[in-house]
């Protein structure tokens, strides 16, 4: 593999990691949620440096930053290079973020040659892919593909905070929420690179990989119900324990996962009324499921409900799951992969690893106005969603490198 064109660039998305994650970092680790004043400060990092670059900034009624460079000709339809500026709780500097800070890199380099681009260039920086605050995610990408949800306004978060509110105090309009969305035909695709957040491109020995499809994820809560009791006094045959119920429904969702050749998660627990002499009344837990085909995780998610109902009536528990959040599944655009192909045999592999990916993306919801394809940039060790997240500057440059190439490729094949 060649050496990368400059380790300049790849330097400076780096720097830019690590002061977007000082915004934030407390004892607690970095954590940048929806329409909190730690997105607030990003969106305006964000907005600078795309000024810096002389690029058209406007940030949206859903909280996404975007900037612009004018093609050959003024308002052409947009490519957009862009991921997702929010985390997950106690997170790592790259996931979503690399994708942005790299989009930025690319737009600096093509800023010059702007004028004789087919598209207009255009860098976006979404508010919402987690779901971290809400429990339910790409809030600012459905936003953009006019997939926004109107009971999603009611959505709160752990301190009874509603989408509608937080997004007031932003200083938004939750009336004007339907400007945000793209039209189809003002977009000529979308572009992302991402953090593989698996360990499958370091298996391969690899920098760099093309995104095939992205799997959708459903994401519930799920509620055991029992009965609180006292501790000591209640004899065994009459206590309806919902933290021994749970954690039989949280062994079953692993078993019945692997044996479906599937990935379900039980990600938080939590016991009700939480005293140590108190048998648990309640316990309510998250689920998030995915397979790579949607059939696969839906039928995943009927197995899992089915088992938990049953396991849960024989220790006279109740158990209810509703759902907070579904993405379908999404294959990328044949064309715009072979531009990605492209950019990434322009650094010098031209058979790189082909992957389905298993974490979501706004690629996703992009998908449903816009052609998206996505390229991967090696993590180490495969970890990800947790501070331990690290790239080597090699491997970033490599991927800058791939993103401007496979931006030109579209070019070219725009004409
Ligand atoms: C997003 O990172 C997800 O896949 O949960
Ligand atoms: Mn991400
Ligand atoms: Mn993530």
């Amino acid at each position: 593999m060649s050496a990368p064109a400059s380790t300049a660039d790849a330097r400076r998305a780096l720097e830019r990691c690590d002061e977007l994650a000082g915004l934030s970092a407390s004892a607690e680790g970095v954590e940048r949620v929806h329409l909190s004043p730690e997105h607030a400060r990003a969106n305006a990092l964000a907005a600078r440096w795309m000024g810096e670059l002389g690029m058209r900034t406007w940030s949206d009624q859903a909280g996404n930053q975007w900037g612009r460079l004018e093609g050959r000709a003024p308002g052409l339809p947009a490519l957009v290079l862009g991921s997702h500026l929010d985390t997950v709780p106690d997170a790592g500097r790259y996931d979503g973020v690399l994708g942005v800070v790299s989009a930025l890199e690319v737009a600096r380099r093509l800023a010059p040659r702007a004028g004789q681009l087919p598209f207009a260039l255009e860098v976006v920086a979404f508010s919402d892919e987690e779901g971290t605050r809400f429990s339910t995610a790409l809030l600012g990408s459905c936003a953009v593909a006019g997939a926004w949800r109107e009971e999603w306004w009611e959505r709160t978060d752990r301190e009874g905070v509603s989408v509608r509110e937080a997004a007031e105090r932003f200083g938004l309009d939750p009336s004007r929420i339907g400007e945000v969305a793209r039209r189809p035909e003002d977009l000529v695709g979308y572009l992302e690179l991402h953090i593989e957040q698996g360990p499958l491109l370091e298996a391969a020995d690899r920098p760099l990989g093309v995104v095939t499809s992205i799997a959708g994820a459903r994401r519930f809560t799920g509620r055991v119900v029992g009965e609180a009791r006292h501790a000591g006094g209640t004899p065994y045959p009459r206590r309806r324990d919902a933290l021994v119920g749970a954690a039989e429904v949280v062994l079953a969702v692993e078993r019945l996962a692997v044996e479906a050749d599937g990935i379900a998660t039980v990600g938080r627990l939590q016991a009700h009324p939480g005293g140590v002499n108190v048998v648990p009344g309640l316990v309510e837990l998250s689920l998030d499921v995915r397979a790579e085909h949607d059939e696969a995780r839906d039928a995943l998610v009927e197995r899992v409900r089915e088992h938990a109902q049953r396991s849960c009536a024989r220790r006279r528990l109740a158990f209810e799951l509703t759902e907070t959040h579904t993405a379908a599944g999404v294959r990328c655009d044949e064309e715009l992969q072979a531009s990605v192909l492209a950019g990434i045999a322009a650094t010098g592999d031209d058979a790189p690893p082909r992957i389905w990916s298993r974490a979501g993306h706004d690629a996703m919801a992009m998908a449903a106005i816009t052609p998206v394809a996505m390229l991967f940039v090696r993590c180490a060790d495969g970890i990800s969603h947790a501070p331990q997240e690290s790239v080597t500057l090699e491997d970033v440059a490599h991927g800058i490198d791939a993103f401007e190439a496979a931006v030109l490729d579209v070019a070219r094949r725009r004409g």
